[in-house]
C-alpha cells in the first residue's frame, strides 16, 4: 500500500509521515499542493521546496518515497534531480495539469470548482515529454502518470524511459483497466526475443 501524503507547506509532510507510523508499504508526496508558506505556487515547482520537503521526511522514514512532480514546473530536470538529492527513491510524473476547461456550446465550466486539474488523454504528449526530460536527469526511476488508456500508451510510456506506469482517469470509466493494460502487457511480451518490457520496447523501436 502506497499512501499518498499532501500538505500546503514544504515542512508539513515530516509530521503526517510521522504520525502515520507503521502504516503502509511506501509513501507518495504529493507536492503538486498550493505553498502557503510562499505565494501559493505549487511546492513541486520549486526545487529548494522539494528538497525541504523531502529531505525532513527522509529523517521520518526508510520506506520506499515517491516525490510526484507537477506538470508547471520551470523545469522538471531541476525538479526530479532536487527530490533525489534529498533521499527520493523515485518520482512520478506528473499530476493534472491546472485548468479551465469549458463545456461546448453553453461555455459554462466543466469542472465545478470552475478550475482544477485537466487529466486523460489530452495531457500524454505534454507528460510524455515530462517523462523524457525527467528520465534523462536522474538515477532514480520515473513512474509515468498521464492519460494513460491502454498497453500501448502505458509502451509509450516506457519508450521514452519510465520504469513503471500509473492508470488515473481511466480507471474512473473503466475499474479494470489497469488489470487490462497489464494482462496485454503480459500477451505482448509471447515472443521468443521478449522476456519483459525492456524487450518489448526494444523489438518495437526496430520494427
Ligand atoms: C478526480 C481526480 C482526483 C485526483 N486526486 C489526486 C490526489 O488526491 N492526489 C494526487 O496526487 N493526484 C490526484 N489526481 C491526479 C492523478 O493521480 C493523475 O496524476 C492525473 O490525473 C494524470 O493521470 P491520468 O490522466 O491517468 O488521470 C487526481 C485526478 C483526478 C482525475
Amino acid at each position: 500500500m502506497i499512501i499518498s501524503v499532501g500538505a500546503h507547506r514544504p515542512n508539513g509532510y515530516a509530521p503526517v509521515v510521522r504520525d502515520l507510523g507503521t502504516a503502509g508499504d511506501a509513501f507518495e508526496l504529493n507536492v503538486s499542493c498550493p505553498n502557503l508558506d510562499r505565494d501559493g505556487t505549487d511546492i513541486g515547482s520549486d526545487p529548494d521546496a522539494i528538497e525541504a520537503a523531502v529531505a525532513a521526511v527522509r529523517l521520518e522514514t526508510d520506506k520506499p518515497l515517491i516525490v510526484k512532480l507537477p506538470v508547471l514546473a520551470s523545469s522538471i530536470a531541476e525538479c526530479a534531480q532536487a527530490a533525489q538529492a534529498a533521499g527520493a527513491d523515485a518520482v512520478c510524473v506528473a499530476n493534472s495539469i491546472p485548468a479551465l476547461p469549458l463545456e461546448a456550446y453553453t461555455r459554462a465550466p466543466a469542472i465545478g470548482n470552475v478550475i482544477g486539474g485537466l487529466s486523460g488523454p489530452s495531457i500524454r504528449p505534454i507528460v510524455l515529454r515530462l517523462v523524457w526530460l525527467a528520465a534523462r536527469s536522474v538515477d532514480i526511476p520515473v513512474i509515468a502518470c498521464g492519460g494513460i488508456e491502454t498497453a500501448d500508451d502505458a509502451l509509450d510510456y516506457f519508450s521514452v524511459g519510465a520504469s513503471a506506469v500509473q492508470v488515473g482517469t481511466a480507471s474512473f470509466a473503466r475499474p479494470f483497466a489497469m488489470v487490462e493494460i497489464v494482462r496485454t502487457l503480459q500477451q505482448c511480451c509471447t515472443d521468443d526475443r521478449v522476456t519483459g518490457i525492456r524487450d518489448l520496447i526494444d523489438l518495437w523501436r526496430a520494427q
